[in-house]
């Protein structure tokens, strides 16, 4: 009788072990990304499940899963996306004392329904020998006629640029937003095409003289497969253009526990693990993108491109002015 309840309750046991898992919808595509979960499996036991897409398709996928969503945390890249899943209804409040303590305000939401896990900043590529860079200090110069077929940049289709405009609304207004995207696009050395990487491959390669891009891309490319992206960027350098009131555009990635989520305890821990300082090191050096955690050390790469001011507004309001920016992306013809 006593072998049958002994036996009967270590089957239970590792039924509730076998039970303890988070199941992660991400947008992220990185292979920190694995490593870290693997990290994290090592540490706590919890097993973590995870499906991978497009950030929209995520949000929509919570959103009509609704309560039988198996959805635990959305981790997406920019904060236009983590406010389009905030207004959606997605997300919870989560209250928790590391997070709280260790991830500055400006870097979460206003409710705590989502928390930036890395920073990543929006910037200036140029050829080393160019000298260009001395030409502009700000965002708002690189609309001026000067510049007349010397930027490169993605489409406006592409959230990082979004929130690039929605950063300018908030410092000036829609009337300077829109003078500013229109100035831009005459200054454009080509019709938008191809991620941040073919930008600053594209000025290595002699079409026009300035890209836009985001740092981590820099770090990816040093360190590629790919011949020609390591070839490309090694003739180049990042500039950090600043707003004429603020600093540099500062975007983030960041996740938050859904609804509705089955396994919400183990949701908040897989979130304070990937703002500890193990998996913001690896952020860090393996994702060169800047850590949320203060006192994390960065990888030689980054520390290389020196240090620079973050800009000052906060980062609800990308997201909160990327309709707007939307639109003033269309009336500039801002393809
Ligand atoms: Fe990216």
């Amino acid at each position: 009788m006593l072998k049958k309840l002994v036996l009967s309750s270590l089957v239970l046991a590792s039924s509730i072990f076998a039970a303890q898992e988070v199941n992660i919808y991400s947008h992220r595509h990185y292979d920190t990304d694995k490593k870290l979960f693997k990290m994290f499996e090592a540490k706590t036991g919890i097993k973590v499940n995870v499906v991978k897409a497009k950030a929209n398709a995520l949000i929509n996928r919570i959103e009509s899963e609704g309560k039988n969503s198996p959805a635990d945390v959305l981790i997406t890249v920019d904060a236009g996306r983590l406010q389009l899943a905030k207004s959606k209804g997605i997300f919870q409040s989560i209250e928790s004392e590391y997070l709280n303590a260790n991830i500055p305000k400006i870097y979460r939401d206003s409710d705590n329904q989502w928390f930036a896990l890395t920073k990543r900043a929006r910037v200036a590529v140029v050829k080393k020998d160019s000298g260009i860079e001395n030409e502009f200090v700000t965002y708002e110069d690189l609309a001026n006629p000067k510049f007349k077929g010397m930027i490169v940049v993605r489409s406006s289709s592409n959230i990082y640029n979004q929130s690039l405009l929605a950063a300018m609304i908030e410092h000036h207004d829609e009337a300077y937003a829109l003078s500013w995207a229109k100035g831009m696009v005459a200054n454009m050395a080509r019709s938008p095409k191809g991620n941040d990487r073919a930008q600053v491959k594209a000025v290595a390669n002699g079409i026009g003289k300035i890209a836009i891009a985001n740092t981590y891309y820099i770090g990816k490319m040093v360190h590629n497969k790919d011949k020609s992206q390591r070839d490309a960027v090694a003739k180049m350098k990042i500039f950090f253009p600043v707003f004429k009131d603020g600093g540099t555009h500062i975007n983030i990635s960041g996740a938050g526990v859904t609804k509705y989520a089955p396994n919400k305890v183990n949701a908040i821990k897989f979130i304070e693990f990937l703002a500890s300082k193990d998996a913001q090191e690896l952020f860090a050096t393996k994702s060169y993108e800047y850590p949320v955690l203060a006192g994390t050390k960065s990888s030689k790469i980054v520390s290389s491109w020196g240090t620079f001011k973050e800009d000052n507004i906060s980062i609800n309001s990308l997201g909160e002015n990327n309709a707007k920016a939307v639109k003033i992306f269309n009336k500039a013809s801002w393809k």
